[in-house]
């Protein structure tokens, strides 16, 4: 992009952060990363973080209490924006307070022009906003606005860099997210992804491995491969490595005892991929594997690539060969042109394959994407068919989570649980949350627990 290579690249900004280290104004001073959207923004958070501590900034435990506060925005949907304004507004009252507190905006929403604009506009103590691209680029921007003082924007359109190992900080020391490619190629017609996070990349299974080794040497045991669509992982790379490849080498990682993965495109999910989280126990027994709709005619203007039932056939493969593993979705309702024949085929969809928990998102237009110049349906034609949705998934859930009532389960105890400070919480490997008694275990741990009594969406459970 600008001729350096990925190396020097974080090289120089390494320079940038030894700078900031030496300025007067650093010490003392507090941050704090506020994030939205999906776990790409949780990991690009925790970069963030690793940057600004390299710095010698400490975490704060407020928004009012930071010098340097940061938003990684989301975009994905119209209320994701709607927050980051409405917070936006607040933080005037904090920089009020503290004048050189410093405001940077960072994320997928100022990949887009008219926000850009609009924060020119009507925000313009934001000090710096820079985006998806070039969160990397942080040091480097952040020395020159407390040299300069004045607005700094930068944003790239795309990249190709992938600039590896600057300083990380993981919001919790026993399970982290590690990208294994960035942006996505799908274009689905409702989607702003593929214009804020550009093409995709995957990135070389060797760093992959390398990274997370250090990982498990540094106590992590569980760990959650990230990208838009893993299953199209190593696409574009010298080496022939699939999806299903990476991650059975990640389960071979010492100390590694869970690994998780988000998220599945149905349109190419291999059955390679199948068996080898049906040989592992290592992996996971939880596939999220968004459907969006039920629909075939919705789902071809989607941009989907695949039928209902192709996709039922799938669920059902995944089924036959990991018997217990949960199967979660992504469902939007309210799409242009969707009839209610069309949500009874999404209704039909979620009875056969038994989704063991989906997220329903009623259809935000996004500017710039096909599906937002198409004829809109009105809010009050969506809103009955979004709530029969809504109660299908929820009655299902609820009956598929009682399958693993009595069972005994290994469960990765998270933290305290947040009614009870005598118990904790923790997941199995399908996901699903357990309350238990703290029985002196730690958190980190693996422990053997009874899922006594399913409370729809949760288990109490007690230790064996
Ligand atoms: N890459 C993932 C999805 C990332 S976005 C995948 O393809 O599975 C997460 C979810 O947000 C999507 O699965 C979709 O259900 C929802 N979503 C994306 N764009 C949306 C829009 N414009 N309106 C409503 N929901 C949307
Ligand atoms: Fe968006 Fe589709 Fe890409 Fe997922 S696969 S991020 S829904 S364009
Ligand atoms: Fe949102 Fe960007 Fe993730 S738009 S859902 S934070 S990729």
């Amino acid at each position: 992009m600008n001729g350096m290579n990925d190396r020097e690249e974080s090289q120089r900004q390494r320079e940038y952060i030894k700078k900031i280290q030496g300025m007067p104004q650093i010490t003392g001073r507090k941050y704090l990363v506020v994030t939205f959207g999906c776990q790409m923004n949780e990991r690009d958070s925790e970069k963030i973080a690793g940057v600004l501590e390299e710095m010698g900034y400490a975490r704060a435990c407020s928004e009012e209490e930071a010098d340097i506060l940061i938003y990684n925005t989301c975009t994905v949907r119209d209320n994701a924006d709607k927050r980051l304004y409405g917070r936006l507004g607040v933080c005037k009252q904090h920089k009020n307070a503290n004048k050189d507190m410093i405001i940077a905006l960072c994320g997928c929403m100022m990949q887009e022009e008219h926000v850009i604009n609009k924060i020119r506009q009507s925000y313009p103590y934001v000090d710096i906003i820079f985006g998806t691209h070039n969160i990397f680029k942080l040091p480097e921007l952040l020395y020159t606005r407390l040299e300069s003082g004045s607005q700094i924007i930068d944003i790239w359109k795309d990249t190709d860099e992938i600039v590896e190992d600057l300083p990380s900080v993981r919001k919790y020391p026993f399970k982290t997210g590690v990208n294994i490619m960035f942006g996505c190629n799908n274009f689905c017609s409702y989607c702003i992804v593929p214009y804020v996070r550009g093409r995709e990349r995957s990135r070389n299974p060797k760093e992959i491995i390398r990274e997370i080794e250090g990982y498990a040497a540094d106590g992590v045991v569980e760990v959650m491969l990230l990208g838009q669509n893993v299953n199209s992982y190593g696409k574009g790379l010298d080496s022939r490595v699939t999806f299903a490849g990476l991650i059975g080498e990640v389960a071979r990682i010492d100390g590694i005892r869970r690994v998780r993965f988000m998220t599945s495109h149905p349109k190419d999910l291999s059955d390679e991929l199948i068996q080898t989280i049906a040989d592992n126990e290592k992996i996971a027994r939880h596939i999220h594997l968004p459907l969006q709709s039920g629909s075939d005619r919705i789902l071809s203007a989607m941009n989907r690539h695949y039928t209902r039932q192709g996709y039922i056939d799938l669920a059902e493969r995944i089924r036959r060969e990991i018997p217990d593993a949960a199967i979660t979705t992504d469902i939007i309702v309210g799409f242009p042109g969707e009839s209610d024949e069309d949500v009874d085929d999404t209704i039909d969809v979620i009875e056969r394959v038994r989704y063991d928990g989906a997220f329903t998102f009623e259809y935000s237009p996004r500017t710039g994407t096909p599906a937002a110049s198409m004829t809109q349906l009105a809010k009050e034609k969506v809103q009955p068919n979004f709530d029969r949705v809504l109660q299908t998934v929820q009655r299902i859930s609820k009956e598929q989570a009682a399958r693993f009532e009595g069972r005994v389960m290994e469960v990765l105890v998270e933290g305290e649980d947040e009614k009870d400070s005598t118990r904790y919480t923790g997941r199995i490997s399908q996901n699903n949350v357990v309350h238990f008694p703290k029985s002196g275990l730690k958190i980190g741990d693996f422990a053997q627990i009874r899922l006594d009594k399913c409370k729809g969406f949760y288990y109490n459970g007690i230790v064996l």
